[in-house]
Order: structure tokens, then C-alpha cells, then sequence
């Protein structure tokens, strides 16, 4: 295996909506290329408002998060996707208005260099993998059960082939065979070299999955580590890391 690369490092990011609220505080954390980085937390941590800020919907008010060296603090999100950056949120980023196809096809219109033969060749092959997008493509987004819906998201980000993808709480709402379909992808993005920013409920899977874990509690970070620093007694550890006394 080769050495890690980072890919994305955020240094004392603080942010949040309100001008006098914080609701992240001095956040450090790194993605690797070709890593999965799991975050994991309660509800209301912070953790989307993590993603909201790395995607450009929230400008941090404080500190640096350093891609491929470069400061993208406050860069806008259509500019970060040209940068390779990609992100499948908890909600949905569908149009479902739109077709199946138009939906794939959004993010790389306006993008030439991106539209080119070898996109039309990733095309076929999210058909080959989801045989019922293909059957369905011309049919409005919104019309998909929740499970072709989130395939439809992980499709359009694989056609994106970005560099690095954030993704958060992929297998909310979905039936176990479609959440277990949804991590396969998600091992295939990190296989293709992708930096993976992981987020889900179940932490037993996302230590299982990741490189490096952190854990996020009241908008801070309050242990980061290798993922088999995380293994053992989760149950115990993750009382401990939340800091939950029962
Ligand atoms: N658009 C918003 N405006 C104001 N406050 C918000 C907004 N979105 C989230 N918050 C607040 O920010 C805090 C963190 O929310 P966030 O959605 O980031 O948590 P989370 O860790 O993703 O939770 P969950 O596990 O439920 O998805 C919460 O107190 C929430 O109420
Ligand atoms: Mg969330």
C-alpha cells in the first residue's frame, strides 16, 4: 500500500449559522486520497454542518481547510465541483423534476472537458451497474423509490469521478440489502483513489470501513485516531467519546 496523501485538512475550523453561535469549534481533520475518513456522532453534532462547510454552503468563520494544499475556505460549491470535489448529501441533491438521465448528466453540462467520450463510457457502465436507472432513465427522478433515488446519487457522483467525496448518512431510510449495495460503492470510490469523508449512524460499519476515525461531539472534535485504535468494545468507547454517563 502506498504511503497516505492528503487530500483535504481542515486546521481550527470554526463555523456555524448564526453570527454569535458557534456550532463547530477548532475542528481538525484529514482525508486521504484513497482513504475513507468515518465521522461519527450524535444527532446535532455538527456533523453536516462539517460537510455544508468543506462544500462551500457555509463559509467557516475561522481557520484553513487545505485541499490538495490549497485554501477552498469560502469557495463556492459549482467551483469545487471543477476541483473534484463531490458530495452526496443526507438529504437529497436530485432534481425530481428532472429525468434520471438529465439528473446524471447535470453536474458535468458546462464542464467540456469532462463530457467527452470516456464519460459517455462511464455512462454505460453506472447503466451496467444499476441495470434499473438505465431501465428507468427517462423517467422523472422523483418518480424512484428511495433506494434507486440514492443510486441515482452515488451513479452521478461516480460519473463525476471527483477526487475527493463527502457523504452523509448514506443508508438513512434504506433496506438492509440496499444500505449493504450503497458500502460496496462507497469501498469501489475509495478503490478508484478517491479521499471518502464518511458519516453514518452505524459506527460499528463505519469503523470497519475507515482508515482514520473522528468522533464529533458538541461541535468539537474529541478523538481522532486509526481505526484500529477504535476497535473493542464500541459500545463502552463510544459512551466514553460522546461523553455519555449512563
Ligand atoms: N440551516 C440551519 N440554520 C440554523 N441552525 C442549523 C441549520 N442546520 C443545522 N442547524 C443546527 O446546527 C446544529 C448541528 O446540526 P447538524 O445538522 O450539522 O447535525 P448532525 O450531526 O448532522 O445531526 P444528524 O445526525 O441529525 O444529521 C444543530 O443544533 C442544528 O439545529
Ligand atoms: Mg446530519
Amino acid at each position: 500500500m502506498n504511503a497516505p496523501r492528503p487530500l483535504l485538512e481542515l486546521r481550527e475550523v470554526t463555523a456555524g449559522y448564526a453570527q454569535d453561535i458557534d456550532v463547530l469549534r477548532d475542528i481538525g481533520l484529514r482525508v486521504d486520497a484513497g482513504r475513507i475518513t468515518g465521522l461519527i456522532g450524535l444527532n446535532g453534532a455538527g456533523k453536516s454542518t462539517l460537510v455544508k462547510t468543506i462544500c462551500g454552503f457555509l463559509a467557516p468563520k475561522a481557520g484553513s481547510i487545505l485541499y490538495e494544499g490549497q485554501d477552498i475556505a469560502g469557495v463556492a460549491p459549482h467551483r469545487l465541483i471543477d476541483l473534484g470535489i463531490c458530495c452526496i448529501p443526507q438529504e437529497s441533491s436530485l432534481f425530481p423534476y428532472l429525468s434520471v438521465q438529465e439528473n446524471l448528466l447535470l453536474p458535468l453540462l458546462g464542464r467540456p472537458a469532462r463530457f467527452g467520450k470516456e464519460a459517455r463510457t462511464r455512462l454505460q457502465e453506472v447503466f451496467d451497474i444499476f441495470p434499473a436507472l438505465q431501465q428507468k432513465r427517462s423517467q422523472a427522478a422523483g418518480s424512484l423509490s428511495g433506494g434507486q433515488q440514492k443510486q441515482l446519487e452515488f451513479a452521478k457522483a461516480w460519473l463525476q469521478q471527483p477526487k475527493l467525496c463527502l457523504v452523509d448518512e448514506p443508508s438513512i431510510g434504506l433496506s438492509p440489502r440496499i444500505s449493504e449495495e450503497v458500502f460496496v460503492w462507497i469501498e469501489r470510490f475509495a478503490k478508484a483513489q478517491m479521499g471518502i469523508l464518511l458519516i453514518d449512524h452505524n459506527v460499528r460499519r463505519v469503523v470497519r470501513m475507515s482508515d482514520r476515525v473522528c468522533v464529533l461531539s458538541l461541535g468539537k472534535i474529541t478523538a481522532e485516531g486509526a481505526a484500529s485504535e477504535f476497535q473493542g468494545d464500541l459500545h463502552q468507547q463510544v459512551q466514553q467519546w460522546l461523553g455519555l454517563h449512563f
